[in-house]
């Protein structure tokens, strides 16, 4: 049995890691206001008081369209803080599990982006947590940083949960063809999270040191905003609740957003499948599965 610290208990992500690391070890779930990533120089305190084996972050800045005005603190939480969570992991020889976002990527390739693409960040949040990443492979060790995308859990407010929520109020749901990108269910990246964790066995750090690096993680096949809602209404468990009549295409440009958000991130994830030996579904299989009563 080994101890770890997850950071970020109560967020869609960490709030499925809380259930599935608890098999693995005793873990120690930390979030705000026991933690506060916007005080970095609390936390060599604390991952010195836990000392974990193994470090999952989960907390992050993730109001993409707030963080145009809040750039101080976007990148305190997810720049500055990780990089100081780096530094301690390295220090106490824990293994570091942290997440980024496609939102690295200004979605103008055309094609699946790989580890080894450039990054050029079109908004705050993007830029906060590339620096994150930055951070963390500047200090090095053994660290995966595990890039996913279109995160979503059916308890909380996310894309999910405000189509359901639309779906109920209003007749006609515009819905954008093209932002394009990988639905990714909370609870699968968890699980995958979990096995990793698992097969580091009683030396997470020689384990993960091993394999040390960037990857893409996300749910299989593509989807656009449209068609991810399209999906959602289909596996709606109350359908008779609805009051929409009509799903309607739309183009990103109608709706202006103080951020500007890539219109096609999708990640190649073949290179986490290659050296872990694991796959996310395809995100229509999995959404089926969240949204089952
Ligand atoms: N959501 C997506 O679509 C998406 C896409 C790509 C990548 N990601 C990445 O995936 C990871 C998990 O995302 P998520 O969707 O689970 O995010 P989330 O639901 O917004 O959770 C973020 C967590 O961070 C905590 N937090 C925020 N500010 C904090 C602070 N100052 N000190 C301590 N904790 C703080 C939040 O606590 P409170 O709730 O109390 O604020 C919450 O528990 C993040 O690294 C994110 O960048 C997400």
């Amino acid at each position: 049995m080994i101890r770890l610290l997850l950071f970020g208990k109560i967020g869609q992500l960490g709030w499925e890691l809380r259930r599935t690391l608890a098999p693995l070890g005793e873990v120690i779930c930390l979030d705000y206001p026991e933690v506060d990533f916007t005080h970095p120089e609390t936390l060599p305190g604390i991952v010195e008081q836990a000392a974990p084996q193994v470090i999952i972050n989960a907390v992050a800045y993730t109001a993409v369209d707030q963080a145009e005005s809040q750039v101080d603190m976007a990148r305190l939480i997810n720049a500055t803080a990780t990089g100081v969570l780096a530094e301690q992991a390295l220090k106490h020889k824990a293994a570091l599990i942290h997440y980024s976002t496609d939102y690295v990527f200004d979605g103008r390739k055309g094609e699946a982006y790989q580890e080894a693409d450039h990054p050029n960040p079109l908004n705050v949040y993007g830029q906060t947590k590339l620096e994150g990443e930055q951070a963390i492979q500047q200090v090095g060790g053994a660290y995966a940083i595990l890039r996913t995308s279109w995160v979503y859990s059916t308890r909380q407010g996310g894309f999910v949960t405000k189509v359901l929520q639309w779906a109920r109020q209003q007749a006609v749901l515009r819905m954008v063809t093209d932002q394009v990108s990988k639905p990714t269910w909370a609870r699968l990246l968890a699980e995958v999270n979990a096995q990793l964790v698992a097969m580091a066995g009683d030396d997470p750090y020689g384990w993960l040191a091993q394999r040390a690096g960037l990857y893409h993680l996300a749910g299989g096949g593509v989807a656009s905003r449209y068609d991810w809602a399209q999906a959602i209404l289909a596996n709606d468990p109350r359908p008779a609740e609805q009051t929409v009549q009509a799903l309607q295409p739309a183009l990103t440009n109608e709706f202006p957003t103080p951020a500007e958000r890539p219109l096609y991130s999708v990640l190649d994830c073949s290179r986490f499948t290659r050296t872990f030996g694991l796959a996310l579904p395809d995100w229509r299989v999995t959404l089926s599965l969240a949204m089952e009563n």
